[in-house]
């Protein structure tokens, strides 16, 4: 289905994230820590819930290493070296040994093994992704059946004030590396055409709900996806 979008963003490209990221690294804590951080822990609480070893998709600085304990193990990959190099800082507090490694990783192209975990979180990520549906490929093909992908952003408005204000900024938003103009439908149909992952949930979250959080449950072998509620009586 088109959504009026480019499937493939160019001006999202990996030259202009990195570029965005090398900036907002030495302050992202300070400017985006509070901004996320309803969003943020509301998807790694719901991350706990699925399993022990989870991957962090654009970890950043590993804002969320605190929300994770032990018993965990937790893995995270991001395409900024300098946001990766304040998540090694982070680690080498020594704080917190739950988190097992951190990579300069493309979400695009994921080198772990398949199914090697039990969840893959992505916090205000899918939306700056040149390729969505390939990084969303990529997180199903690394989590095992019954695993979930668990996504936090803001996603657009389809309609009314907040539709128009969002249209407006999406013109100059993305020099700074962010893309607003980004529909659930997109997620939705991603899963439907995947075949083998569902969307189990979508809730509201963070200050007002304005942030979505997404989960979505690989499927496994001889697994049916949940019928439709208007087909399933
Ligand atoms: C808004 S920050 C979110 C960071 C962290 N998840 C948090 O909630 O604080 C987005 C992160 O996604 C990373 N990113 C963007 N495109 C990426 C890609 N293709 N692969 C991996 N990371 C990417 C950026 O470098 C940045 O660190």
């Amino acid at each position: 289905m088109a959504h009026g979008l480019d499937r493939e963003s160019k001006d999202l490209d990996r030259d202009t994230m990195e570029r965005a990221y090398a900036r907002w690294a030495p302050i992202y804590d300070a400017v985006c820590g509070p901004v996320f951080e309803k969003g943020r822990r509301a998807a790694t609480a719901a991350a706990k819930y699925v399993g022990k070893r989870i991957l962090e998709v654009g970890v950043g600085t590993g804002l969320s290493f605190q929300d994770y304990g032990p018993g965990y193990e937790i893995y995270g990959i991001d395409l900024s070296e300098p946001m990766i190099a304040k998540a090694r800082e982070r680690m080498a507090t020594g704080a917190f040994p739950h988190v097992k490694e951190v990579s300069v990783m493309d979400a695009h192209d994921l080198t772990y093994p398949d199914g090697m975990f039990d969840c893959v979180v992505a916090q205000f990520v899918i939306t700056l992704v040149e390729r969505p549906e390939r990084v969303l490929d990529e997180c199903a093909r690394v989590i095992r059946p019954g695993g979930e992908i668990i996504l936090v952003n803001h996603l657009y408005s389809e309609r009314g004030v907040a539709a128009a204000i969002e249209r407006w900024f999406s013109k100059h938003a993305h020099t700074f590396g962010l893309r607003p103009e980004f529909p659930f439908q997109r997620l939705k149909d991603w899963a439907d055409n995947h075949g083998g992952a569902e969307v189990v949930d979508r809730s509201f979250v963070g200050p007002l709900g304005v942030y979505s959080l997404v989960r979505f449950r690989k499927l496994g072998a001889g697994d049916a996806a949940t019928p439709p509620l208007a087909a399933a009586g």
